[in-house]
């Protein structure tokens, strides 16, 4: 029998404590032992839990517990859950979380405790919820090099999006209509933001190139700024709207790295993931592309993969998997001015495509019979010099109503 603790009852942690109840004798033939949930941290009072003899409001009722040999953190949020998870490892107890927030955070310092330590910190749930999508790349894909890996990585921004798209509902609409379903908190700004995203995106180009790359050093928008013109647009140019995530390897050995809305051909792999729904295509260079696509939230597909990591820890106790990347200072990441897309653009004003040749060169009209407005898209061109020019149309007496990359997927 393996004790393990499970910090954090709410959505997520009853839905790990539900699973390692319901699914005992298929996670027993899996392992060969039984797994035991022998505390739960939360503060709250949950007296009509089948496990209510288990809870404790003391962090060191499960510190100082040597049974203890795995503990699953998923409260979310840094504080307290660094000091937590570090003061486990420190004691020899393997962590596995869904916190993605912690890992991008501070993934590179847990993994070097783990490390030092002698145990094992896992995060499969922190990208993709139920998706396999972590042990995937450092284990089956760990013979490519990865050239790119991008995604729809936040449900709830995808599911607002489909929603334009798909039923014409204004943004507000659509974010109120996810938030009454439940899948964007009542606060929702790190989903439509793109941080949630960001981080996710972290985690991966971390994993994929060996290197912490944190938060604030890559560029992100959110979808806020997305309308129905702008979709009616995509869709004549054959294009759906959704916030991606993506990195992409260099030939100098930098990484591209950003999240923000693009226009996705109708024709990409991305396209038709919809609703809440996740998907991440990761590029190697020996497999092409391999896409994963699920469940990226909710209660029982993201306990699912920390209780997939809870069992890779109970059957690795006196050995570590390999799973490591070192800390980074985030040179090797380009400037968000250099980097190269095309760009759409809606303007409003008189002599609009004239005035963008001028300045763009030749660009191609997007044709719609029933917009007020114009939109084109430039050809490739870097960020920083798109900007500049973008200024200049506006000096010129055009009004620039919306500017969203075109995904090259
Ligand atoms: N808010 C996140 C999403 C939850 O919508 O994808 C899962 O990380």
């Amino acid at each position: 029998m393996v004790s393990v603790a499970i910090m954090g009852h709410g959505v997520v942690g009853s839905g790990v404590a539900e699973i390692l109840t319901t699914h005992k004798k298929k996670l027993f033939a899996g392992l060969g032992e039984e797994i035991y949930i022998k505390k739960i941290l939360d503060l709250r009072e949950f007296p009509d839990s089948p496990l209510a003899d288990r809870f404790t409001k003391d962090f060191n009722d499960i510190l100082n517990d040597r049974e203890i040999r795995v503990v699953a953190e998923v409260m979310g949020g840094v504080n307290p859950a660094y000091d937590f998870v570090k003061k486990c490892l420190k004691s020899g107890k393997s962590v596995v979380t869904s916190n993605k927030e912690l890992v991008a955070a501070k993934g590179a310092e847990l993994l070097e405790i783990a490390k030092e330590n002698n145990v094992n910190f896992l995060f499969e749930a922190s990208v993709g919820g139920g998706i396999p999508i972590i042990r995937p790349m450092s284990q089956c894909l760990v013979a490519n090099n990865v050239d790119e890996v991008a995604g729809i990585l936040n449900g709830t921004t995808n599911f607002i999006l489909t929603k334009m798209i798909a039923d014409g509902m204004q943004f507000d609409d659509a974010l109120k209509l996810a938030q009454d379903l439940g899948f964007a908190e009542r606060n929702p700004a790190a989903d439509i933001e793109g941080h949630d995203a960001c981080r996710k995106i972290c985690i991966l180009a971390s994993l994929a190139y060996g290197k912490h790359v944190y938060p604030d050093a890559v560029h992100t928008e959110g979808i806020t700024k997305i309308t129905l013109e702008d979709v009616k647009y995509a869709e004549a140019f054959g294009c759906v709207i959704k916030l991606i995530g993506k990195v992409k390897k260099l030939e100098d050995g930098k990484i591209d790295i950003l999240v923000a809305p693009m226009l996705v051909p109708n024709e990409s792999q991305l396209a038709n993931i919809d609703y809440e729904f996740n998907g991440i295509m990761v590029r190697g260079d020996c497999t092409g592309d391999v896409v994963f696509y699920g469940k990226g939230a909710g209660k029982l597909p993201t306990a699912s993969a920390v209780v997939a990591d809870i069992v890779d820890c109970c059957k690795h106790l006196k050995t570590r998997k390999y799973l490591y990347w070192t800390d980074g200072d985030g040179k090797n990441i380009l400037p968000a001015e250099q980097s190269v897309s095309a760009m759409y653009v809606r303007a409003n004003g008189t002599d609009v495509i004239s005035k963008a040749e001028n300045i763009f060169g030749s660009v191609s009209v997007i044709e719609r019979a029933d917009a007020d407005d114009t939109a084109f898209v430039t050809s490739e061109i870097t960020y920083g010099e798109f900007n500049e020019k973008i200024a200049s149309l506006a000096n010129d007496g055009v009004e620039v109503l919306s500017t969203i990359r075109i995904g090259d997927l």
